[in-house]
């Protein structure tokens, strides 16, 4: 007997569906140590069963080469969300600390030269994918560097310092250090993803011969937010997207986004989105429709970025709540942003 149900599914689009629907849920191990409790209409649930039953299928972990976010944690957390069923993405961000556009600190204890450091990202980059493999959480997808805009491992790979054949080089060998041993999607990430030029010229710049070349490089993954300047329109992420994919042919996700509850002193860049749980579907599937309309279907994931995190709910931004749960951990009905219909 067919049910009503099994009807509607079978005439949903199913083609519309995002591959990856995902989340960055980096410090849910920090958050439940402070004593966090998450819980989904009332139902205290772990925060990774509330993301998978609201439709999210892949968790994002970032590395640090030490400090808080350093190797034993991210397998602690892998742990969690194999179990939970995801697809696994580590966010290598070869560094102490954070690394973004404007910090991209060698590791203390790493060489300060270019032979040293493509000698060390390959041999880091090879443990880091035995490691998670040898506890059975191997790495599904490898995002070598984190919003490497101006390169990695400065100053030695500062592109504005010394251009594209250092950075080429170090990714290079971080993506032959890993498939020496396994076979991860490779993913890299820059920042930024509606500003065209920016994009262009960072992947325009980066494959050379003997060194990246555009075959070790599965997925291109962007950073995209609504808060740090009007520009990051979707019109804007729509042209650069499309050219992007048009240019080099590869699949793209938005690597990182969020949107805001509460955001009193900021210019957002789409202002007729409002700012509430609703705003952050509504951007969400705004990306969304911005993915699915790229050419060669290559559009495949949005991810948010720390939708949990309680006690730093600004997530870096001047907007002091950009969560998918209340302050008290339960969680709003943007949690569903994921739902089938994405
Ligand atoms: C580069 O760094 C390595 C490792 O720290 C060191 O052994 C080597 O001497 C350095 N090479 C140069 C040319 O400074
Ligand atoms: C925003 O875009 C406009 C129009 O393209 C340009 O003139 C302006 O310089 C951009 N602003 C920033 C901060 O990129
Ligand atoms: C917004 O700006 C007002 C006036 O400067 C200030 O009093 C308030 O604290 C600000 N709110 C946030 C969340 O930054």
């Amino acid at each position: 007997m067919i049910s009503l149900f099994a009807i509607i599914c079978a005439i949903a689009p199913a083609a519309l569906a995002l591959t990856y629907r995902a989340a960055d849920i980096s410090s849910l191990l920090v958050v439940e140590e402070a004593g966090v409790v998450y819980s989904d209409n009332g139902n205290i649930l772990p925060f990774e069963d509330i993301l998978t039953q609201n439709g999210m299928n892949t968790a994002r972990i970032r590395v640090w080469t030490a400090g808080q976010y350093d190797l034993d944690y991210g397998l602690a957390l892998a742990k969690r969300v194999k179990a939970a069923g995801m697809t696994l993405h580590i966010d290598l961000h070869y560094s102490d600390t954070w690394a973004d556009p404007g910090h991209q600190a060698i590791p203390s204890g790493w060489p300060t030269n270019l032979t040293g450091l493509t000698s060390e990202i390959y041999s880091y980059t090879q443990n880091i994918v035995q490691s998670f493999a040898a506890q059975g959480t191997p790495i599904d997808i490898l995002q070598v560097g984190n919003e490497i805009n101006n390169g990695l491992l400065w100053p030695v790979g500062e592109i504005s310092v010394n251009g594209f054949a250092p950075v080429s080089q170090l990714l290079h060998s971080a993506i032959q250090g890993a498939l020496s041993v396994g076979s991860p999607t490779i993913l890299i990430h820059i920042a930024n993803g509606w500003d065209w030029a920016g994009v262009e010229y960072f992947f325009g710049g980066v494959f050379m011969p003997g060194a990246l070349s555009l075959s070790e490089v599965d997925i291109m993954g962007l950073s995209f937010y609504p808060f740090y300047g009007t520009n990051a329109t979707l019109s804007n992420l729509q042209s650069s997207l499309t050219n992007l994919v048009n240019e080099f042919g590869k699949e793209v996700v938005i690597a990182e986004t969020d949107w805001p509850v509460t955001c009193p002193n900021v210019t957002l860049s789409e202002p007729t989105i409002p700012v509430s749980a609703i705003g952050q579907e509504v951007w969400t599937s705004d990306i969304r429709d911005v993915l699915l309309s790229l050419p060669g279907s290559l559009g495949q994931g949005i991810y948010y970025w720390e939708p949990g995190w309680i006690g730093n709910a600004a997530l870096g931004s001047s907007c002091p709540d950009n969560l998918l749960v209340s302050p008290s951990g339960d969680a709003r009905p943007s949690i569903a942003i994921f739902e089938t219909d994405m």
